[in-house]
């Protein structure tokens, strides 16, 4: 997402208070038992704006959701959306997904979603796709035993490719669907879900589950 630098940002990220996670290794291992007021931790990775991250937090009180992007100038909206609604159960964290194991510990989180991440289509690229198997392996490690993704995506390739690498890294697939909207809109959208929506263009989506 390439996004204008922001003016004041310091200060517009010091406003949104404890929504920000500035030292997040700090919070290595101790998730939930920092917030004993939540029973489950989710991530949502590349969260952009963060219009499902808010809305997503507001349909499971329960859960403690932090959302990952790593370009302030996107994330900073969600934050002050966040905290202008005051939505308590979201914390946001500036950094790559490369950087998630020193953040979570093994088996820390429940769920990921990984929604409409940059497709990368030359080969060469093909490392900085968020569901490479490199960042897969990530994932598996941070997800508890139970533990799932949920994929949405604009781009066919970038999802055949991504089915293929769920399963060479030891996930099984559910609800794989190639027109999520098909038959009436489902679930939360994302920013990028409603423009491609609005387009006409049909999303895929699937549940990587850890294979047991
Ligand atoms: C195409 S946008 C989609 C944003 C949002 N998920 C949506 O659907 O509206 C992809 C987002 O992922 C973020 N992103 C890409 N690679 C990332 C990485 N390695 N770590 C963290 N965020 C990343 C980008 O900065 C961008 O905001």
């Amino acid at each position: 997402m390439r996004m204008r630098k922001k003016p004041n940002m310091p200060r517009r990220i010091e406003k949104c208070g404890g929504i920000y996670i500035g030292n997040p290794e700090d919070y290595h291992g101790k998730w939930l038992e920092t917030f004993p007021e939540y029973k489950e931790l989710q991530l949502e990775i590349g969260c952009g704006r963060g219009r499902f991250t808010a809305e997503t937090a507001l349909t499971m009180p329960e859960t403690l959701l932090v959302a990952i992007e790593r370009v302030r100038e996107a994330m900073i909206i969600g934050m002050e959306r966040a905290a202008r609604e005051g939505i308590p159960n979201i914390r946001f964290i500036d950094t790559d997904a490369a950087m998630l194991r020193f953040i979570f510990a093994s088996g820390e989180v429940g769920r990921i979603y990984l929604n409409f991440c940059d497709p990368w289509p030359s080969n060469g690229h093909r490392k900085r796709r968020l569901t490479h198997e490199g960042f897969l392996d990530i994932y598996k490690d941070i997800l508890r035993a139970d533990g799932e993704i949920h994929f949405k995506t604009d781009n066919d390739g970038l999802f055949d490719y991504s089915l293929g690498q769920f399963l060479k890294c030891g996930f099984e697939l559910e609800d794989v669907t190639r027109d999520l909207h098909g038959g009436g809109m489902v679930g939360i959208m994302t920013d990028y879900e409603m423009k491609f929506h609005e387009q006409g263009v049909s999303i895929n989506r699937c549940v990587a589950r850890i294979k047991t």
